[in-house]
Protein backbone atom coordinates (compact mmCIF):
# COMPACT_ATOMS: atom_id res chain seq x y z
CA UNK A 1 0.00 0.00 0.00
CA UNK A 2 2.95 2.32 1.12
CA UNK A 3 4.70 1.19 -2.16
CA UNK A 4 1.83 2.18 -4.28
CA UNK A 5 1.10 5.19 -2.67
CA UNK A 6 4.52 6.22 -3.40
CA UNK A 7 4.91 5.49 -7.06
CA UNK A 8 1.69 7.37 -7.63
CA UNK A 9 2.96 10.37 -5.75
CA UNK A 10 6.15 9.59 -7.91
CA UNK A 11 4.50 9.51 -11.09
CA UNK A 12 2.80 12.52 -10.32
CA UNK A 13 5.10 14.83 -9.13
CA UNK A 14 7.95 14.15 -12.20
CA UNK A 15 4.57 14.60 -14.17
CA UNK A 16 4.11 18.07 -13.16
CA UNK A 17 7.68 18.73 -13.40
CA UNK A 18 7.56 17.46 -17.46
CA UNK A 19 4.23 18.96 -17.69
CA UNK A 20 6.14 22.47 -16.59
CA UNK A 21 9.32 21.69 -18.75
CA UNK A 22 7.34 21.03 -21.65
CA UNK A 23 5.03 23.17 -21.14
CA UNK A 24 7.65 26.39 -21.29
CA UNK A 25 8.45 24.44 -24.43
CA UNK A 26 5.76 25.47 -26.13
CA UNK A 27 6.89 28.57 -27.54
CA UNK A 28 9.71 28.57 -29.88
CA UNK A 29 12.11 30.72 -29.69
CA UNK A 30 11.49 34.45 -31.34
CA UNK A 31 13.94 34.97 -34.05
CA UNK A 32 15.69 31.51 -35.24
CA UNK A 33 15.69 28.41 -33.98
CA UNK A 34 18.38 27.98 -31.11
CA UNK A 35 21.50 25.85 -31.74
CA UNK A 36 21.30 22.75 -29.17
CA UNK A 37 25.24 23.48 -28.63
CA UNK A 38 27.87 21.58 -26.83
CA UNK A 39 25.24 20.42 -23.79
CA UNK A 40 22.96 17.54 -24.10
CA UNK A 41 20.17 18.98 -21.31
CA UNK A 42 18.14 16.63 -19.50
CA UNK A 43 15.48 16.58 -16.70
CA UNK A 44 18.29 17.27 -14.28
CA UNK A 45 18.79 20.77 -16.19
CA UNK A 46 15.73 22.74 -14.59
CA UNK A 47 14.84 25.29 -12.31
CA UNK A 48 13.31 24.34 -8.69
CA UNK A 49 11.52 27.03 -6.75
CA UNK A 50 13.31 28.28 -3.49
CA UNK A 51 11.08 26.84 -0.23
CA UNK A 52 8.56 28.72 1.39
CA UNK A 53 10.14 28.29 4.76
CA UNK A 54 13.22 27.57 6.60
CA UNK A 55 13.46 25.46 9.44
CA UNK A 56 16.07 27.50 11.59
CA UNK A 57 14.94 28.01 15.48
CA UNK A 58 13.94 31.42 15.21
CA UNK A 59 15.82 33.06 18.75
CA UNK A 60 19.44 31.54 17.01
CA UNK A 61 18.36 33.37 13.94
CA UNK A 62 17.56 36.68 16.10
CA UNK A 63 21.25 36.21 17.94
CA UNK A 64 22.88 35.46 14.71
CA UNK A 65 20.92 38.87 12.53
CA UNK A 66 22.56 40.93 16.22
CA UNK A 67 26.37 39.07 15.38
CA UNK A 68 25.54 39.91 11.41
CA UNK A 69 25.34 43.68 11.44
CA UNK A 70 28.01 43.87 14.56
CA UNK A 71 31.21 45.81 14.22
CA UNK A 72 33.10 44.07 17.17
CA UNK A 73 33.87 40.90 14.81
CA UNK A 74 35.99 43.32 13.28
CA UNK A 75 39.52 44.74 14.75
CA UNK A 76 38.62 47.99 15.26
CA UNK A 77 34.92 48.09 15.57
CA UNK A 78 34.34 49.48 12.06
CA UNK A 79 33.13 46.62 9.71
CA UNK A 80 29.93 43.93 10.08
CA UNK A 81 29.33 41.64 7.38
CA UNK A 82 26.49 43.12 6.43
CA UNK A 83 29.32 46.02 5.46
CA UNK A 84 30.00 44.24 2.55
CA UNK A 85 26.65 42.17 2.57
CA UNK A 86 23.78 45.11 2.53
CA UNK A 87 20.65 43.01 3.14
CA UNK A 88 18.40 46.07 1.50
CA UNK A 89 21.02 46.18 -1.48
CA UNK A 90 20.47 41.94 -2.30
CA UNK A 91 23.07 41.29 -0.20
CA UNK A 92 25.71 42.48 -1.76
CA UNK A 93 28.10 45.81 -1.80
CA UNK A 94 27.72 47.10 -5.44
CA UNK A 95 31.47 47.55 -5.50
CA UNK A 96 33.20 46.13 -8.44
CA UNK A 97 35.57 44.26 -5.75
CA UNK A 98 34.82 44.91 -1.52
CA UNK A 99 36.17 47.69 0.08
CA UNK A 100 37.42 46.46 3.82
CA UNK A 101 39.09 47.34 7.16
CA UNK A 102 40.60 50.33 6.81
CA UNK A 103 39.24 51.22 3.83
CA UNK A 104 41.17 48.32 2.17
CA UNK A 105 40.56 47.11 -1.41
CA UNK A 106 39.87 43.75 -1.68
CA UNK A 107 40.45 41.47 -4.86
CA UNK A 108 37.05 39.67 -5.36
CA UNK A 109 33.46 40.39 -6.05
CA UNK A 110 31.70 40.02 -3.29
CA UNK A 111 29.02 37.61 -3.70
CA UNK A 112 25.45 37.41 -1.92
CA UNK A 113 24.73 35.85 1.18
CA UNK A 114 20.91 35.84 0.06
CA UNK A 115 19.95 31.94 -0.71
CA UNK A 116 23.51 30.85 -0.15
CA UNK A 117 22.69 28.49 2.31
CA UNK A 118 21.51 26.57 -1.21
CA UNK A 119 25.08 26.75 -2.96
CA UNK A 120 26.75 23.57 -2.76
CA UNK A 121 30.29 25.41 -1.26
CA UNK A 122 31.30 28.64 -0.42
CA UNK A 123 33.38 31.23 -2.14
CA UNK A 124 34.08 31.85 -5.61
CA UNK A 125 36.45 29.02 -5.65
CA UNK A 126 34.44 26.80 -3.18
CA UNK A 127 36.86 26.53 -0.27
CA UNK A 128 34.52 26.41 2.60
CA UNK A 129 32.51 23.38 2.55
CA UNK A 130 30.05 24.86 4.96
CA UNK A 131 28.81 28.57 5.98
CA UNK A 132 29.80 27.87 9.19
CA UNK A 133 33.37 27.20 8.07
CA UNK A 134 33.10 29.96 5.71
CA UNK A 135 32.99 32.82 8.50
CA UNK A 136 36.66 32.13 9.66
CA UNK A 137 37.56 33.66 6.23
CA UNK A 138 36.49 37.15 6.56
CA UNK A 139 36.95 37.30 10.80
CA UNK A 140 40.69 36.87 9.98
CA UNK A 141 41.21 38.23 6.46
CA UNK A 142 43.63 41.15 7.08
CA UNK A 143 41.87 43.45 4.11
CA UNK A 144 38.26 41.98 5.83
CA UNK A 145 37.79 42.32 9.34
CA UNK A 146 40.93 41.84 10.38
CA UNK A 147 40.50 40.11 13.50
CA UNK A 148 40.62 36.57 15.18
CA UNK A 149 38.45 34.08 17.15
CA UNK A 150 39.78 35.12 20.65
CA UNK A 151 39.99 38.41 20.11
CA UNK A 152 35.97 38.34 19.10
CA UNK A 153 35.13 35.93 22.15
CA UNK A 154 36.77 37.89 24.67
CA UNK A 155 34.65 41.20 23.24
CA UNK A 156 31.52 39.45 23.20
CA UNK A 157 32.04 38.14 26.46
CA UNK A 158 32.37 41.24 27.93
CA UNK A 159 28.68 42.31 26.66
CA UNK A 160 25.91 41.67 29.00
CA UNK A 161 23.28 41.11 26.32
CA UNK A 162 25.77 38.45 24.44
CA UNK A 163 26.32 36.32 28.04
CA UNK A 164 22.46 36.17 28.67
CA UNK A 165 21.71 35.34 24.93
CA UNK A 166 24.40 32.75 24.40
CA UNK A 167 24.15 31.62 27.96
CA UNK A 168 20.13 30.83 27.03
CA UNK A 169 20.85 29.00 23.81
CA UNK A 170 23.98 26.97 24.18
CA UNK A 171 23.68 26.74 28.25
CA UNK A 172 26.49 23.85 27.73
CA UNK A 173 29.04 26.07 25.95
CA UNK A 174 28.72 29.35 25.78
CA UNK A 175 30.27 32.06 23.80
CA UNK A 176 32.52 29.86 21.16
CA UNK A 177 33.89 30.07 18.17
CA UNK A 178 31.56 26.68 16.94
CA UNK A 179 28.74 28.69 18.75
CA UNK A 180 29.02 32.15 17.10
CA UNK A 181 29.34 30.48 13.83
CA UNK A 182 26.55 28.47 14.16
CA UNK A 183 24.52 31.38 15.19
CA UNK A 184 25.30 33.60 12.19
CA UNK A 185 25.22 30.36 9.54
CA UNK A 186 21.75 29.54 11.17
CA UNK A 187 20.61 33.38 10.31
CA UNK A 188 22.30 32.73 6.98
CA UNK A 189 20.28 29.81 6.33
CA UNK A 190 17.03 31.80 7.03
CA UNK A 191 18.26 34.22 3.84
CA UNK A 192 16.08 32.61 1.56
CA UNK A 193 13.96 34.72 -1.08
CA UNK A 194 10.92 32.57 -1.86
CA UNK A 195 7.91 33.19 -4.08
CA UNK A 196 9.96 35.16 -7.08
CA UNK A 197 7.20 35.86 -10.09
CA UNK A 198 9.77 32.37 -11.55
CA UNK A 199 8.93 30.44 -8.63
CA UNK A 200 5.47 31.45 -8.43
CA UNK A 201 4.96 29.94 -12.44
CA UNK A 202 6.77 26.99 -11.53
CA UNK A 203 4.45 26.48 -8.84
CA UNK A 204 1.47 26.56 -11.00
CA UNK A 205 0.71 30.34 -11.73
CA UNK A 206 0.71 30.45 -15.17
CA UNK A 207 0.40 34.30 -15.97
CA UNK A 208 3.16 34.86 -12.86
CA UNK A 209 5.56 35.70 -15.68
CA UNK A 210 4.41 37.02 -19.13
CA UNK A 211 5.28 36.07 -22.45
CA UNK A 212 8.50 38.16 -23.41
CA UNK A 213 9.48 36.80 -19.92
CA UNK A 214 8.33 33.03 -20.88
CA UNK A 215 10.61 33.47 -24.20
CA UNK A 216 13.57 34.34 -22.25
CA UNK A 217 13.15 31.37 -20.19
CA UNK A 218 13.29 29.38 -23.60
CA UNK A 219 16.34 30.53 -24.73
CA UNK A 220 17.84 29.94 -21.50
CA UNK A 221 16.51 26.68 -21.98
CA UNK A 222 17.54 26.21 -25.69
CA UNK A 223 21.22 28.07 -25.45
CA UNK A 224 21.80 25.69 -22.18
CA UNK A 225 22.36 28.67 -19.63
CA UNK A 226 20.60 25.76 -17.96
CA UNK A 227 23.39 23.28 -18.30
CA UNK A 228 25.37 25.58 -15.56
CA UNK A 229 22.70 27.92 -13.72
CA UNK A 230 20.43 24.99 -12.64
CA UNK A 231 18.76 23.72 -9.19
CA UNK A 232 17.22 25.71 -6.59
CA UNK A 233 19.43 28.63 -7.02
CA UNK A 234 19.49 28.54 -10.48
CA UNK A 235 23.55 27.70 -10.13
CA UNK A 236 25.58 27.16 -7.32
CA UNK A 237 25.71 23.43 -7.25
CA UNK A 238 28.80 22.97 -9.53
CA UNK A 239 32.40 24.62 -10.90
CA UNK A 240 32.88 25.43 -14.20
CA UNK A 241 35.82 27.57 -15.99
CA UNK A 242 35.12 31.32 -17.27
CA UNK A 243 35.82 31.43 -20.81
CA UNK A 244 35.13 27.98 -22.33
CA UNK A 245 34.62 28.70 -25.75
CA UNK A 246 36.83 32.32 -25.77
CA UNK A 247 39.44 33.37 -23.40
CA UNK A 248 37.84 35.62 -21.07
CA UNK A 249 40.93 36.40 -18.93
CA UNK A 250 43.10 37.22 -21.58
CA UNK A 251 40.41 39.27 -23.47
CA UNK A 252 40.41 41.61 -20.27
CA UNK A 253 43.39 41.62 -19.82
CA UNK A 254 45.89 42.38 -16.34
CA UNK A 255 45.75 38.75 -14.84
CA UNK A 256 45.24 38.17 -11.13
CA UNK A 257 45.80 35.83 -8.74
CA UNK A 258 42.38 35.89 -7.77
CA UNK A 259 41.51 34.78 -11.80
CA UNK A 260 43.13 31.69 -10.84
CA UNK A 261 40.19 30.71 -8.89
CA UNK A 262 39.89 26.84 -7.70
CA UNK A 263 43.47 26.21 -8.99
CA UNK A 264 44.34 27.73 -6.01
CA UNK A 265 42.64 25.70 -3.62
CA UNK A 266 43.83 22.30 -5.93
CA UNK A 267 46.76 23.24 -7.42
CA UNK A 268 45.17 21.39 -10.99
CA UNK A 269 45.99 22.80 -13.94
CA UNK A 270 42.70 22.05 -15.14
CA UNK A 271 41.20 24.11 -12.95
CA UNK A 272 42.92 27.19 -13.55
CA UNK A 273 39.64 30.09 -14.15
CA UNK A 274 37.00 28.00 -12.49
CA UNK A 275 34.85 28.88 -10.34
CA UNK A 276 31.60 27.97 -8.72
CA UNK A 277 29.15 28.60 -11.12
CA UNK A 278 27.23 31.59 -9.32
CA UNK A 279 23.16 31.48 -8.91
CA UNK A 280 21.29 33.76 -10.51
CA UNK A 281 18.99 34.47 -7.56
CA UNK A 282 17.89 38.18 -7.22
CA UNK A 283 20.68 38.64 -10.47
CA UNK A 284 18.88 42.03 -10.95
CA UNK A 285 19.81 43.36 -8.02
CA UNK A 286 23.83 41.51 -7.18
CA UNK A 287 25.96 43.63 -9.50
CA UNK A 288 28.40 44.47 -10.72
CA UNK A 289 29.16 40.99 -12.13
CA UNK A 290 31.19 38.22 -12.28
CA UNK A 291 34.60 37.41 -9.69
CA UNK A 292 35.91 40.67 -11.08
CA UNK A 293 32.83 42.88 -10.88
CA UNK A 294 34.11 43.79 -14.37
CA UNK A 295 30.59 43.86 -15.96
CA UNK A 296 28.18 46.37 -15.27
CA UNK A 297 25.17 45.75 -16.38
CA UNK A 298 22.82 42.37 -16.55
CA UNK A 299 22.82 42.92 -20.45
CA UNK A 300 26.35 42.83 -20.90
CA UNK A 301 26.89 39.82 -18.62
CA UNK A 302 24.49 37.93 -20.82
CA UNK A 303 26.08 38.78 -23.99
CA UNK A 304 29.48 37.54 -22.57
CA UNK A 305 27.89 34.46 -21.43
CA UNK A 306 26.65 33.13 -24.60
CA UNK A 307 29.74 34.61 -26.27
CA UNK A 308 32.61 32.98 -23.34
CA UNK A 309 30.75 29.63 -22.52
CA UNK A 310 28.69 28.97 -25.58
CA UNK A 311 30.76 30.85 -28.09
CA UNK A 312 27.36 32.27 -29.35
CA UNK A 313 27.02 35.89 -30.54
CA UNK A 314 23.92 36.83 -29.13
CA UNK A 315 21.48 38.97 -31.24
CA UNK A 316 20.75 41.83 -29.03
CA UNK A 317 16.80 41.57 -28.91
CA UNK A 318 17.47 37.82 -27.20
CA UNK A 319 19.66 39.28 -24.81
CA UNK A 320 16.52 41.23 -23.86
CA UNK A 321 14.56 38.53 -23.75
CA UNK A 322 17.09 36.05 -22.00
CA UNK A 323 17.42 39.83 -19.39
CA UNK A 324 13.62 39.97 -18.71
CA UNK A 325 13.35 36.25 -17.73
CA UNK A 326 16.25 36.80 -15.21
CA UNK A 327 14.44 39.90 -13.97
CA UNK A 328 11.57 37.28 -12.79
CA UNK A 329 14.32 35.57 -10.57
CA UNK A 330 13.69 38.56 -8.11
CA UNK A 331 12.21 37.15 -4.56
CA UNK A 332 11.10 38.45 -1.69
CA UNK A 333 13.23 37.87 1.53
CA UNK A 334 11.54 36.31 4.17
CA UNK A 335 12.47 38.57 6.92
C1 LIG B 1 35.20 43.44 3.48
C2 LIG B 1 34.01 42.92 2.91
C3 LIG B 1 33.42 41.66 3.50
C4 LIG B 1 33.12 41.41 4.83
C5 LIG B 1 33.36 42.30 6.03
C6 LIG B 1 32.50 40.12 4.84
N1 LIG B 1 32.41 39.61 3.57
FE1 LIG B 1 31.54 37.88 3.02
N2 LIG B 1 32.39 38.01 1.23
C7 LIG B 1 33.10 39.10 0.75
C8 LIG B 1 33.78 38.74 -0.48
C9 LIG B 1 34.64 39.65 -1.33
C10 LIG B 1 33.47 37.39 -0.71
C11 LIG B 1 34.02 36.51 -1.83
C12 LIG B 1 35.41 36.03 -1.42
C13 LIG B 1 35.91 34.88 -2.25
O1 LIG B 1 35.10 34.20 -2.89
O2 LIG B 1 37.13 34.64 -2.24
C14 LIG B 1 32.58 36.97 0.37
C15 LIG B 1 31.97 35.72 0.45
C16 LIG B 1 31.01 35.39 1.39
C17 LIG B 1 30.16 34.22 1.36
C18 LIG B 1 30.14 33.15 0.27
C19 LIG B 1 28.95 33.30 -0.64
C20 LIG B 1 29.04 32.41 -1.83
O3 LIG B 1 28.05 32.25 -2.54
O4 LIG B 1 30.11 31.86 -2.12
C21 LIG B 1 29.38 34.25 2.48
C22 LIG B 1 28.33 33.25 2.89
C23 LIG B 1 29.78 35.43 3.23
N3 LIG B 1 30.74 36.12 2.52
C24 LIG B 1 29.30 35.77 4.49
C25 LIG B 1 29.95 36.70 5.31
C26 LIG B 1 29.81 36.78 6.76
C27 LIG B 1 28.93 35.88 7.60
C28 LIG B 1 30.61 37.82 7.17
C29 LIG B 1 30.85 38.29 8.59
C30 LIG B 1 31.43 37.32 9.49
C31 LIG B 1 31.22 38.38 5.99
N4 LIG B 1 30.83 37.66 4.90
C32 LIG B 1 32.05 39.48 5.99
C33 LIG B 1 33.17 40.33 1.36
C34 LIG B 1 33.00 40.50 2.73
C1 LIG C 1 29.64 26.28 -18.82
C2 LIG C 1 28.89 26.83 -17.71
C3 LIG C 1 28.09 28.09 -17.95
C4 LIG C 1 27.18 28.34 -18.95
C5 LIG C 1 26.76 27.45 -20.08
C6 LIG C 1 26.64 29.64 -18.67
N1 LIG C 1 27.19 30.17 -17.53
FE1 LIG C 1 26.74 31.94 -16.69
N2 LIG C 1 28.28 31.73 -15.40
C7 LIG C 1 29.13 30.65 -15.33
C8 LIG C 1 30.26 30.97 -14.48
C9 LIG C 1 31.42 30.06 -14.14
C10 LIG C 1 30.08 32.29 -14.06
C11 LIG C 1 31.04 33.12 -13.20
C12 LIG C 1 32.00 33.83 -14.14
C13 LIG C 1 33.00 34.72 -13.42
O1 LIG C 1 32.68 35.17 -12.34
O2 LIG C 1 34.07 34.99 -13.94
C14 LIG C 1 28.81 32.73 -14.63
C15 LIG C 1 28.25 33.98 -14.41
C16 LIG C 1 27.02 34.39 -14.91
C17 LIG C 1 26.36 35.63 -14.58
C18 LIG C 1 26.87 36.65 -13.57
C19 LIG C 1 26.56 36.16 -12.16
C20 LIG C 1 27.17 37.00 -11.06
O3 LIG C 1 26.66 36.94 -9.93
O4 LIG C 1 28.17 37.69 -11.29
C21 LIG C 1 25.19 35.68 -15.30
C22 LIG C 1 24.14 36.77 -15.28
C23 LIG C 1 25.14 34.47 -16.11
N3 LIG C 1 26.26 33.71 -15.83
C24 LIG C 1 24.13 34.16 -17.00
C25 LIG C 1 24.26 33.15 -17.97
C26 LIG C 1 23.43 33.04 -19.14
C27 LIG C 1 22.25 33.95 -19.49
C28 LIG C 1 23.89 31.97 -19.86
C29 LIG C 1 23.43 31.50 -21.20
C30 LIG C 1 23.54 32.47 -22.29
C31 LIG C 1 24.99 31.40 -19.10
N4 LIG C 1 25.20 32.17 -17.97
C32 LIG C 1 25.68 30.27 -19.46
C33 LIG C 1 28.93 29.43 -15.97
C34 LIG C 1 28.10 29.26 -17.09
Amino acid sequence: MLLRTTVIFLCLFSGYFIFLQSNALLNPPPSHSAKQNIYTLNNNHRITAIPDTHSQNEEVVALGKLLFFDTRLSKNNSVSCASCHNLHNGGVDGLEVSSGIFNQTGTINSPTVLNSSLNFKQFWDGRANTLEDQIDGPINSPIEMNSSWPQVITKLNSHPRYLEKFAALYPLSGITKNTIKNAIASYERSLLTPNSRFDLFLKGQKDAINATEKQGYQLFINYGCIACHQGVNAGGNMFSKIGIMHDYIADRGNPTKADLGRYQVTQKETDKNVFKVPGLRNIEITGPYFHDGKVKTLESAVEKMAYYQLGIELPDNEVKLIVSFLKTLTGKLTQ
